[in-house]
């Protein structure tokens, strides 16, 4: 919770994860436009965290808002950038928020 901006979801849930890619190596090795890419990748391994949450009655969620310093103190890899912190998740329980109201994807006004 204190790493993910002091959200509780990631406190209170099954587990919370944070995503750490070879860093530099790949950004030296690729060229700069892997930067991009290494991002894309987590992404898409957030999805199927998605999915598969989901497939297995449970929910998850990505948390873009996380303290990247610290992360990489805890890990004892700060202040280098073998390593980088990219991107986390929370899986868990869902607890359904009255306040959000959920439409139906395609209203009246679509023909
Ligand atoms: C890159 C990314 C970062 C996110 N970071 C957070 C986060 O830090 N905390 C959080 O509660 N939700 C986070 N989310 C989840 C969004 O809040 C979630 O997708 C949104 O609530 C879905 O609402 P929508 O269906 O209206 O798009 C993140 C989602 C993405 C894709």
């Amino acid at each position: 919770m204190q790493l993910s901006c002091g959200q509780e979801i990631a406190r209170d849930s099954t587990f919370a994860l944070g995503m750490i890619a070879e860093f530099d190596e790949r950004l030296e090795t690729c060229g700069p436009w892997f930067y991009k890419r290494l991002f894309w990748e987590a992404g898409l391994i957030g999805q199927v965290l998605y999915l598969e949450a989901e497939a297995a009655g449970i929910r998850s969620t990505g948390i873009g808002c996380f303290f990247d310093d610290p992360v990489h103190r805890m890990l004892g890899c700060y202040p280098q950038t073998k390593w980088q912190s990219l991107y986390h998740f929370t899986v868990g329980g869902p607890i359904d928020d009255d306040r959000l109201t959920t439409l139906p994807p395609y209203g009246p006004h679509v023909t």
